[in-house]
């Protein structure tokens, strides 16, 4: 089931905002990049599969700019200069050109560009163990291009993360669970429904940085996403599947635990039934029978209202192994949510916190899971926060295969009306040392599998894509996509030099455009956290939805959301001394850092602890003080904001100039309710006037 032709339906997918970065070069610099010496003839051994794709990204690229359109050819001319492209020990042409030294350093999804220099001619040689990694050389390579970079060195790239994952949260009625771009690509009123040109193009974008996953439907599974692993559904997923195959990302399905009764018409989903085993491993035969390289379920059990082995008196490990056996046989993958915690709690009960839930449920499990199940952990122990600690799933759990999963979509932090730039704090998670095995033990390095040798890791991004012509809502989020997949690509990164790549590539290579751009994202979380929900205390958000402030939207709520603001302080105390003992979870030395109240860090302090609102931060500023400055200087910089954007205009385009600046126009509005809502409350909390007089209300 497939709708017609986008580009005949409209002229959005000609825009610039549509192109995001793979905008045609020429656009970008005004006038044609001198066109590179190799630019004219490609040689590739054939022209399927994902090779093939390599091979028409390659001639599109150098088409667009160098407005030459350059020949594909089978083998080497001895005198010619061209680019050859092609697999490590099958591709006889670029045999000889690669030194093993290079190729030893390159796993099944690495490449190696080699350009070879001679008085007669020129070579680029883009070479890979698999045709994947062929299509990430030549997306490298047209990076460069693009951002009219030189290309003299040999470039050796591998990627750290095995999986490079995107989850949708889509439901078959076209929404989007917590979407901000429009309806889902895939689906329209209960059916899958999608343009073929527009789930290329979207391929196209998630290839050239490097995602190799993606989950297709929410992870509440709702009655019809039930049936996708029905022959109802299952061709033409398969379709979809195979748009997604050329560019070398696989297909996951989120799964409904309870299906075994709700399509398979058993009386139980116990998972140490063998009816129930039976059924999924017939499950399993007949997805791989329409989809051969099916990447496998994800699944959220037990968790807000979904279905799970609790209601068996089983655990997490006996329900994942059991999918996990499912797809055993065909190399497929069970992923887990740790997303697991009481979602009907009594706020008047201070015992329990949510934050403690996935490290309770999970560490007790750990070394039970089989090899080909992850555990999928949020970034946070609570809920994509703007300002949370990292969860302490990392570095508890040390022999189960794990993911970080964050959220490219904007859900608490503007909705992709306001500008909130997510690289700089997913940095901050992976670099962050667990300490597990002595210092230098990081997210990173946990995530990816490395650090306790695990088979497999990886990192997933709720992603923030819909049908919006700009695919993201607001054209500045656009960076965020592009961030995640450069992090799981290689956490290495700096937020700086992923900033500055996209910028060039997205909006060109005028200086002052950059370095404007650039500040703007790169600022733009820590703004966002001033005026928004202050030291790490989070949930100050209207209920449901989560759009705009509520200091109690979630105080008296059954979800575990809580700060405990009253007239001498805020804060949830969670140390091992006073507390709910969460800390204690953290390996030493975070666990004493986050204990005392001396050495919390001042952004995380409210999370830890309750303070006074006289209490002195090591910013020498009381708890009080620091909330009413960084309220009015959230709204400074949101202003600033804006006339930076303003002063861009005739340096871009219009129509990306005006669509971004009426996004900037909402998110000063909201900044300023933001500000007066949450001094208000404090304010009247506290009884504490601000030092500078300024007007509260
Ligand atoms: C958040 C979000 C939900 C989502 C859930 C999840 O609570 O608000 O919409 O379903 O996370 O991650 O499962």
């Amino acid at each position: 089931m497939t709708y017609g032709n986008s580009s005949a339906r409209g002229g959005y997918r000609q825009s610039l905002d549509y192109s995001a970065w793979l905008q045609p070069a020429p656009l970008l610099s005004g006038n044609l990049v001198e066109v590179a010496p190799w630019a004219r003839i490609v040689v590739a051994d054939h022209a399927e599969g994902v090779l093939g794709t390599a091979v028409r990204e390659l001639s599109r690229g150098i088409r667009e700019a160098y407005a030459i359109d350059p020949k594909v050819e089978a083998s080497l001319r001895d005198d010619a200069s061209a680019v050859i492209v092609g697999v490590i020990g099958r591709t006889a042409a670029i045999d000889g050109w690669i030194s093993p030294h290079h190729a030893d350093a390159i796993d099944d999804e690495g490449y190696i560009i080699q350009p070879i220099l001679s008085e007669n001619r020129s070579l680029l040689v883009v070479a890979g163990k698999s045709e994947v990694g062929c299509l990430y050389g030549v997306f490298h390579v047209l990076r460069l291009v693009r951002t009219a970079q030189p290309l003299t060195e040999p470039i050796v790239e591998t990627p750290i993360n095995p999986l490079r994952m995107v989850n949708h949260w889509d439901n078959a009625d076209g929404s989007i669970e917590r979407g901000y771009a429009g309806k889902s690509l895939f689906y329209r009123n209960g059916d899958i429904q999608y343009s073929p040109n527009r789930i290329t193009d979207y391929a196209r974008l998630l290839a050239s940085v490097g995602i190799n996953a993606i989950s297709i439907n929410n992870v509440n599974v709702h009655e019809v996403e039930t049936k996708f692993i029905t022959e109802d559904y299952l061709p033409s997923i398969a379709r979809l599947a195979e748009l997604f195959r050329a560019y070398g990302i696989r297909i996951f399905l989120s799964v409904n635990f309870a299906a075994p009764i709700e399509v398979g018409k058993l009386l139980t989903a116990d998972p140490l039934d063998r009816d129930v085993q039976a059924w999924w491993d017939d499950t399993a035969v007949r997805i791989y029978r329409h989809i051969p390289d099916f990447g496998g379920f994800l699944v959220k059990a037990d968790s807000e209202f979904r279905p799970g082995p609790f209601t068996y008196g089983r655990n997490h490990a006996d329900g994942a192994n059991m999918l996990a056996r499912s797809l055993r046989p065909f190399g497929g993958l069970l992923i887990w949510r740790c997303f697991v915690y009481n979602c009907l709690q009594d706020w008047r009960d201070r015992q329990t916190d949510r934050a403690r839930a996935a490290y309770d449920h999970f560490v007790p499990l750990d070394g039970t899971f089989d090899d080909n199940v992850l555990l999928q952990i949020k970034n946070g122990p609570m809920d994509f926060q703007v300002r949370e600690p990292v969860s302490p799933l990392f570095g508890g759990l040390q022999e189960t295969n794990q993911m970080l999963e964050v959220q490219i979509t904007q859900e608490y932090t503007g909705q992709q009306k306001h500008l909130c730039y997510l690289v700089p704090q997913w940095k901050e998670v992976l670099d962050f040392d667990t300490f597990a095995r002595g210092e230098g033990s990081t997210v990173a390095r946990i995530a990816s599998g490395e650090l306790f040798g695990r088979t497999t890791g990886g990192m997933v991004g709720v992603v923030n894509v819909g049908d919006d012509g700009n695919w993201t809502g607001h054209s500045l989020a656009q960076a965020n996509l592009y961030g995640f997949g450069r992090l799981a690509w290689n956490p290495q990164l700096s937020s700086e030099t992923i900033t500055d790549e996209w910028v060039r590539l997205t909006y060109g290579l005028n200086d002052r455009v950059v370095q404007t751009i650039s500040q703007l994202l790169l600022s733009s979380w820590r703004t966002y956290e001033n005026y928004t929900a202050p030291l790490g205390v989070g949930w100050m958000v209207n209920p449901g939805h989560h759009y705009g402030p509520n200091p109690d939207g979630y105080e008296y709520s059954k979800w575990g959301t809580y700060h405990y603001a009253d007239c001498k302080g805020i804060g949830v105390d969670r140390t091992e001394e006073w507390g709910t003992g969460y800390v204690g979870q953290y390996h030493s030395p975070n666990r004493e850092r986050y204990e005392s109240l001396a050495d919390c860090p001042d952004e995380l302090l409210l999370f830890f602890h309750h303070v006074p609102y006289r209490h002195q931060l090591k910013s020498g500023k009381s708890v009080i003080q620091h909330i009413y400055d960084t309220h009015f200087e959230g709204v400074e910089q949101v202003r600033d904001m804006m006339s930076k954007w303003r002063e861009l205009s005739g340096l871009i385009d219009a129509d990306r100039h005006q669509a971004v600046m009426e996004r900037f126009e909402i998110q000063f509005q909201d900044a300023k309710e933001w500000r007066d809502v949450i001094n208000t409350y404090f304010y009247r909390k506290s009884g504490i006037p601000d030092e500078h007089g300024r007007t509260i209300y």
